[in-house]
């Protein structure tokens, strides 16, 4: 009966999904013109993935000849695009226009000598003869995330809060070129795990599909095992079933399979490292790195992240000012040491993304309701001192955007070296100390009984004028 309860909340939660992402697309087609790109999220996704495919992820010498290097690919077939970014080496990412130019170069690839694994891969490695010259360097994509020096200099020279939520979002937003690789990562990994099972597809979610993701953020996987979004079609008239072997639960088939895969990569996946199985987390992962990417995946089995994925798009795309506040929530808290890159019982950035004014519930910390199913909590993890660590640091900064006036910026061409103003103000003065350091302005302190006494103060005020503000 257990089981039952399971399937009929799975479906009631599939039905609110459906009905909360049909309000959104109605609402976005009405909103602007913009709104069109919503319903091609899949079909953006699917392109992506598509020319994943067609591309191969190749480890260069230092120094070697473009041009003959890609002649050298060009004899499989045409070269649609390409480009070059250093990660320990120099590493070209190369979309051919077909397909069937990866099958071409793959067989003209050798084995290493003395490998025991046949396994060949579409991430190879360019071997450069030092006679061959002129050997040059090539130009390099930065798919790096600027420092907080640099940003804070960009951001300070700004003339609005609005300008500097944009510059923050341009200089941080993932390039064409880093999602590229991404999805090229995911497409390595669905070659190994389609060994196992052929129909299967990784697909990217999380930050890298939902408009929200940041040079250097870490790609969340889904092992999608059917290949299709939506799962197979029910149907009542007469037909086959394929006979399968039934696991004990949902739960341990999922363990199961990420085990395998998990072994797999260990053992037979060139370029991914530091495989480790984390099955008895509440949703089971795969957590490792692709070495030549530099990136750190997380893979999971539960499609459901696909369609929160999928919501914050959404979001993103109703609103242009959605998404320079949303990286501007994201950055202020990384920063703060608010959210952290490990899980554990702090705010995660997809909580801070679906907060909406803090709910009463007595027996949470911290309520941020699931959007697709009210009474799930997803701060469910967040302790009490996680919450009053966060809790004070938006107090204090409520109390230096209303005491401070630092909201405003500073007129003149001085600005950027004066002091901290906007944005920046906010963040931990750790960050901008550096900046305008050499001014050796007199730092207004903070002291945190002052702050609460402020804090009182105003509370009472407003609670007499009838309205609250620094508590919410
Ligand atoms: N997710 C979810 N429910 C949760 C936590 C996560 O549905 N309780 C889904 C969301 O779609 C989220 C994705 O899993 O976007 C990945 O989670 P996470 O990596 O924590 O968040 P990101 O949005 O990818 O942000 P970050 O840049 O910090 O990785
Ligand atoms: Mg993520």
């Amino acid at each position: 009966s257990l089981e039952r309860f399971g399937r009929v909340q799975a479906l009631q939660t599939q039905r609110k999904f459906a009905s909360t992402l049909t309000a959104i697309k109605d609402e976005t087609e009405t909103a602007n013109t913009e709104a069109k790109q919503c319903s091609t999220f899949q079909s953006m996704q699917e392109e992506r993935r598509e020319r994943a495919e067609r591309s191969v992820l190749i480890s260069c010498p230092p120094k070697f000849n473009e041009s003959k290097f890609l002649k050298l690919l060009s004899t499989h077939g045409t070269v649609k695009k390409y480009f070059f970014y250093h990660n320990s080496t120099t590493n070209a990412v190369v979309e051919f226009s077909s397909r069937n130019s990866i099958a071409s170069l793959m067989e003209s690839t050798r084995l290493p000598s003395g490998s025991s694994i046949p396994f060949k891969s579409r991430l190879m490695s360019l071997k450069w003869p030092d006679t061959q010259s002129p050997l040059r360097k090539v130009k390099l994509q930065d798919l790096t995330p600027p420092t907080p020096l640099d940003t804070i200099k960009k951001l300070s020279k700004k003339n609005s809060i609005d300008e500097q939520l944009q510059c923050l979002m341009d200089i941080y937003q993932l390039t064409e070129e880093s999602i590229s690789l991404r999805y090229l990562v995911c497409s390595l990994l669905g070659d190994l795990a389609g060994v196992y099972f052929p129909q299967s597809v990784i697909r990217p979610f999380g930050s890298t599909v939902n408009g929200l993701g940041r040079l250097g953020c870490d790609l969340d996987m889904i092992l999608d095992l059917n290949g299709t979004y939506e799962g197979s079609q029910k149907r009542s008239s007469p037909h086959l079933e394929y006979q399968v072997k039934m696991a004990l639960s949902e739960r341990a088939m999922v363990q199961t399979i990420l085990s395998v895969i998990a072994r797999c990569l260990e053992k037979f996946g060139p370029g991914f490292g530091g495989v480790e199985s984390i099955p008895h987390a509440r949703c089971p992962i795969v957590r490792f790195s692709h070495e030549t990417s530099g990136l750190s995946c997380d893979l999971t089995l539960n499609t459901f992240g696909m369609k929160s994925s999928e919501l914050l798009f959404l979001y993103g795309q109703l609103d242009p000012r959605v998404r320079p506040l949303l990286f501007a929530v994201r950055f202020w808290a990384q920063n703060h040491g608010i959210t952290k890159v490990v899980p554990g019982a702090w705010i995660t950035n997809f909580s801070l993304t679906l907060m909406e004014k803090p709910q009463f519930k007595p027996e949470a910390n911290l309520f941020i309701r699931n959007p697709f199913e009210e009474d799930l909590n997803v701060s469910k993890n967040v302790n009490e001192k996680q919450l009053s660590n966060f809790v004070t640091l938006c107090q204090k900064c409520a109390w230096i955007s209303q005491t401070q006036n630092v909201l405003k910026p500073l007129s003149g061409s001085v600005k950027e070296f004066n002091s901290p103003w906007g944005f920046v103000a906010l963040l931990p003065e750790h960050m901008y100390t550096p900046v305008f350091a050499t001014l050796k302005r007199k730092k207004p302190s903070v002291n945190i009984t002052d702050l609460f006494k402020t804090l009182k103060l105003t509370k009472k005020t407003d609670a007499n004028e009838g309205e609250s503000v620094v508590a919410d």
